[in-house]
């Protein structure tokens, strides 16, 4: 799960897709990380983590890391929030195997209209339970098939 800061969009994914996994007994390894580096070594943003937490999950415990070229290499899928991280994330493909895990996460439940999760970071509360609610469709998608 790749987002920009890895404190907003991308824990929340990581926590949610590691609940449903963890009710289902699908065992995935599942991680998030950033496209950038600001806050590396940070815990999730408060307001994700009450979010989360109204919903029964902790992700207090995550820590902020970004993402590298070496996480094509431990991952089979990639999700990127929005189509700014889809395209860092491209620019660090090294062929074509690497750009085939790269998905906009929400054409899983929008198919080919490219959305983003809206970036919650500069907005309230209610921001944070949208993309809480995108999240959680577009994960139940990833675990179908698995
Ligand atoms: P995220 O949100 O990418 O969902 O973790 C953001 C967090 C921090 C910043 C932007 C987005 N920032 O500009 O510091």
């Amino acid at each position: 799960m790749v987002c920009l800061g890895n404190i907003c969009r991308s824990p929340m994914a990581e926590g949610i897709l590691r609940n449903k996994a963890f009710d289902k007994g699908i065992k995935i390894e599942i991680d998030s990380a950033g496209t950038g580096d600001y806050h590396v070594g940070e815990h999730p943003d408060k307001r994700a983590v009450e979010t989360m937490a109204k919903f029964g999950i902790d992700i207090s415990d995550l820590r902020a890391r970004q993402f590298t070229v070496s996480d094509f290499d431990e991952f089979d899928e990639i999700y990127a929030m929005d189509d700014s991280n889809y395209k860092n994330i491209l620019s660090l493909s090294r062929n074509a195997l690497d750009e085939s895990k790269v998905t906009m996460i929400l054409n899983l439940t929008n198919e080919g209209e490219n959305r983003s999760v809206p970036d919650p970071y500069f907005g309230g509360m209610d921001g944070f339970d949208k993309v809480y609610y995108m999240l959680d469709d577009a994960c139940e998608v990833i675990l179908e098939n698995k």
